[in-house]
């Protein structure tokens, strides 16, 4: 089930099946323009974080409010919403601007250090492209999950970009695409990154295993062991601005720590160097929708890194 309108609507019947107001989109008025509607009318639901935004709408998150579509300046040039309407006088919801509300940058957590040179034993990667790491990965047999795979999924993404996401291990869906968060889970991604404005076709997508665990089990610790050297040579080369560990798997192997997620949150950690924000995974956001608005102040936290470094 793969349709992003069907899963929109699903999720805002969880949303109402949780106690939220139904939502209401804004509609213009014949000949009126999608931006005049949006400053002409009072916020058109109950904003249940409203505390906190000062702007009414300003909390939308992701998914409830989807920023799916830049603007539109005329009813005529108007994109399709997610409700699928394209006929004049139908709804679209507004765009999020992700600034608003957003929470301060948080203090600094755990600090992982480069590892000390190691004079004796050569690292075999560390002179590969991103290039070779995939082809590495693709033929790779180092640990037990190269048995069941189809495809190995060694990540995707520009070699310069700011922001590189960090998952736990391929899918069904990956594992047959050999692409990186391209599933359920992976939609909802796409749609988080949209909302801090940063298309997912700017930010370097992976895992910390390449090949898909059997029945989407945890990966085993050695079967991270054996793994994570790929990542680690990849965040070598790419060299991102901030990197976003979504989920338990992808913190705790990062940082080097037991700690739950929970507590991970709202510190600025260091992996080598590198500014280290956590969060919960897109799965978990599927599961449990409270989580939503949590992972939506953690992106934020991210994207004001991304701007502050320049
Ligand atoms: N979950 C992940 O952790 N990674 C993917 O690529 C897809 C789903
Ligand atoms: Fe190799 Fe990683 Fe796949 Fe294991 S999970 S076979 S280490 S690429």
């Amino acid at each position: 089930m793969n349709d992003p309108f069907e899963l929109f609507s699903r999720y805002l019947r969880q949303r109402q099946e949780l106690g939220e107001a139904p939502w209401v989109f804004d509609t213009p008025a014949p000949g009126e323009t999608v931006a005049a509607a949006s400053r002409s009318r009072t916020p058109s639901r109950p904003d249940p974080a409203g505390a906190h935004n000062a702007g009414g709408d300003a909390g939308g998150e992701p998914g409830s409010r989807l920023p799916a579509a830049e603007p539109a300046t005329t009813s005529q040039s108007r994109a399709p919403s997610p409700r699928g309407e394209t006929d004049a006088g139908e709804a679209r919801p507004k765009k999020v601007d992700w600034r608003r509300g957003a929470p301060p940058i948080p203090p600094q957590g755990i600090v992982v250090p480069p590892p000390a040179e190691d004079l004796f034993t050569a690292d075999p990667l560390a002179d590969k492209t991103l290039e070779e790491i995939a082809a590495l990965v693709r033929e790779c047999t180092r640990c037990r999950l190269c048995k069941q795979r189809t495809n190995a999924v060694p990540g995707e993404g520009p070699p310069d970009a700011r922001l590189v996401v960090i998952g736990e291990g391929p899918g069904a869906v990956e594992d047959e695409t050999g692409r990186p968060f391209v599933g359920r889970a992976g939609e909802l991604l796409t749609e988080i990154l949209a909302a801090i404005d940063l298309p997912r076709e700017r930010v370097f997508i992976c895992n910390i295993v390449k090949c898909r665990p059997p029945e989407n089990r945890k990966p085993q610790p050695d079967e991270i062991e054996a793994c994570v050297p790929y990542l680690y040579r990849q965040l070598e080369i790419i060299r991102p601005a901030v990197i976003l560990a979504m989920g338990g798997t992808a913190a705790e192997t990062l940082l080097n720590t037991r700690q739950p997620l929970a507590g991970l949150r709202n510190r600025v950690h260091q992996f080598r160097g590198i500014p280290v924000i956590v969060t919960y995974h897109p799965a978990a956001l599927l599961r449990n929708p409270n989580w939503k608005k949590p992972t939506w102040d953690d992106v934020r936290i991210a994207r004001q890194l991304l701007d502050a470094r320049g």
